[in-house]
């Protein structure tokens, strides 16, 4: 199928969007599109999947226009596009999600849409058990099920938005694989993405937005200071790491021995310096949670020690670890970071109270008026936490961590955000550490690794790495290391 936008405009009040874009994209062939946040690569997809009306241009199918006003007709005219949250049931079958996914009107028997499941299953080489249920799949998994909802249902061109934001490495270098073999089925694909380096790996041909025109387009390989001279119209000196200002060990961890649910960790000896980032990398599981929980006191040691100055706090209880400034901030917002049901303010009467059991509701008030204004967000103090999307409820886990903790242990800090808000977050850390605090991190994003760690430990199958100067790496050589090549 060949498809293209001609002449697509789009504006949102002033802000042009989207102005004269044209494009066209092959059968068989992987499509790029790149440019920095906010440059309307959202806005042109969803125009083109049918969620948003163009102001103006274009669908065309086969050189003839075709009206996409909804997903529905989008998709059925062969165009699918991959929501950036999986917009599944979890606690339904992975048959009636796909049979649900269905358009309206449209009633395939089951046993006929069975068969097609299975044939295009067949086709992929993937093995989902229909009945097994979304909620127990893996993001990586979710997002392969929807590539298969959109293939079901007659897309022969998908669209991705952002995919590899939230998924692992492994996860990565899957969707990558798959997304090649279905060019080899003479699908099209469209991907979308701030990454230079992704779409130097998978596609063959990008175009480059930029404040919402078409600035330019080239084939790939290409070198990423043509791309990067395109996105940003100049070329861009990234962020360098926090100085690691003074050489005081903040934490020390002797011979630490912790207990996964799959391994015993070999011994780890490190010094965690003040004002020092320490990231974690690794496939998901490989044992840096399970790290960052022992950090927090929230596990148990099995041997060895950690000590914070003069204090030993080895087998003590999390308490303890608050007491010496240190804090965790979990992955999984809505379940063990916030609590539902509950307000900002009484988030922040929860850990702002003091040790003295009295609760200090006009105080409560102010810092929350305070801690709002400071990481900007967007909610009111009687806002329910689960009300917050999830960047602001990114903020609210930030904005409760008390300010001059000793050390901070954050879970894929920004999974799921943009890239402004990732800035945005990684600013605000900076700033910590300028004032004395030291972070251990872990992330799923190399890019995010190399560029905010001091120093980097690797986990693999139940091993930890001596800690490497990030200096000493690039993107290959760590990815190899997650891989479990290279270790000694
Ligand atoms: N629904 C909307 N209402 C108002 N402005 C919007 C809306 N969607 C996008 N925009 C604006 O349009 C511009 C392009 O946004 P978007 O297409 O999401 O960019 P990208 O996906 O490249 O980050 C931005 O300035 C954004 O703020
Ligand atoms: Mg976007």
């Amino acid at each position: 199928m060949k498809t293209a936008l001609q002449h697509i405009h789009k504006s949102f009040g002033k802000v042009h969007a989207n102005d004269d874009i044209s494009l066209v994209i092959e059968s068989g062939e992987i499509l790029g599109i790149l440019g920095e946040n906010g440059a309307g690569k959202t806005t042109l997809m969803k125009i083109l999947a049918g969620l948003l009306h163009a102001d103006a241009g274009s669908v065309l199918i086969n050189d003839q226009v075709v009206q996409v006003t909804s997903a529905d007709e989008a998709l059925n005219s062969g165009i699918g596009m991959l929501s950036q949250d999986p917009l599944d049931f979890p606690t339904m079958t992975i048959f009636d999600n796909l049979y649900l996914g269905q358009q309206k009107g449209l009633f395939i028997k089951k046993a006929t849409f069975r068969n097609t499941i299975t044939e295009v299953q067949k086709s992929l080489g993937f093995h989902f058990n229909l009945s097994d249920y979304v909620g127990d799949l893996s993001m990586g998994e979710r997002q392969q099920l929807e590539i298969l909802r959109l293939l079901v249902h007659g897309s022969e061109l998908i669209i991705l938005d952002e995919p590899t934001t939230g998924i692992s490495a492994q996860q990565k270098t899957q969707l990558f694989d798959l997304l090649k073999q279905l060019t080899r089925l003479g699908k099209s694909i469209i991907f979308v993405t701030h990454k230079l380096a992704e779409v130097n790996e998978l596609c063959q041909r990008t175009i480059v937005l930029k404040q919402g025109r078409l600035v330019g387009e080239v084939s790939i390989p290409c070198g990423s200071s043509e791309l990067i001279q395109m996105m940003f119209g100049k070329n861009l000196v990234f962020q360098i790491n926090t100085d690691v200002s003074s050489t005081v060990p903040q934490i020390d961890l002797r011979e630490l021995v912790f207990k996964d649910a799959r391994f015993l960790s070999n011994p780890l000896d490190l010094q965690i310096y003040r004002g020092e980032i320490i990231g974690l990398a690794g496939m998901e599981g490989s044992g840096q949670k399970t790290f960052l929980r022992t950090l927090a006191g929230l596990e148990k040691v099995v041997a060895g020690k950690i000590a914070c100055g003069e204090d030993d706090l080895t087998g003590k209880l999390s308490h303890w670890f608050h007491q010496a400034g240190i804090y965790f901030m979990p992955a999984t917002r809505m379940e063990e970071g916030l609590v539902q049901g509950m307000t900002l303010k009484e988030h922040f009467i929860l850990t702002h109270q003091s040790d003295r059991f009295k609760l200090d509701f006009a105080q409560a008030e102010t810092t929350t008026q305070e801690k709002i204004a400071d990481y900007a967000i967007r909610g009111f103090q009687d806002s329910f936490a689960e009300e917050l999307s999830g960047g602001n409820q990114q903020r609210l886990l930030l904005a409760m961590l008390k300010e001059n903790a000793r050390l901070l242990l954050l879970e894929n800090p920004t999974r799921g955000l943009d890239i402004e808000s990732t800035n945005w977050m990684w600013d605000k850390l900076h700033q910590r550490c300028q004032d004395g605090t030291s972070i251990v991190f872990a992330s799923a994003d190399l890019d995010e690794l190399l560029r905010f760690s001091n120093r980097i430990l690797v986990f693999f199958s139940g091993k930890i790495s001596t800690p490497y100067q990030t200096q000493e790496l690039d993107s290959e050589k760590l990815g190899a290391l997650i891989g479990g090549e290279g270790w000694q």
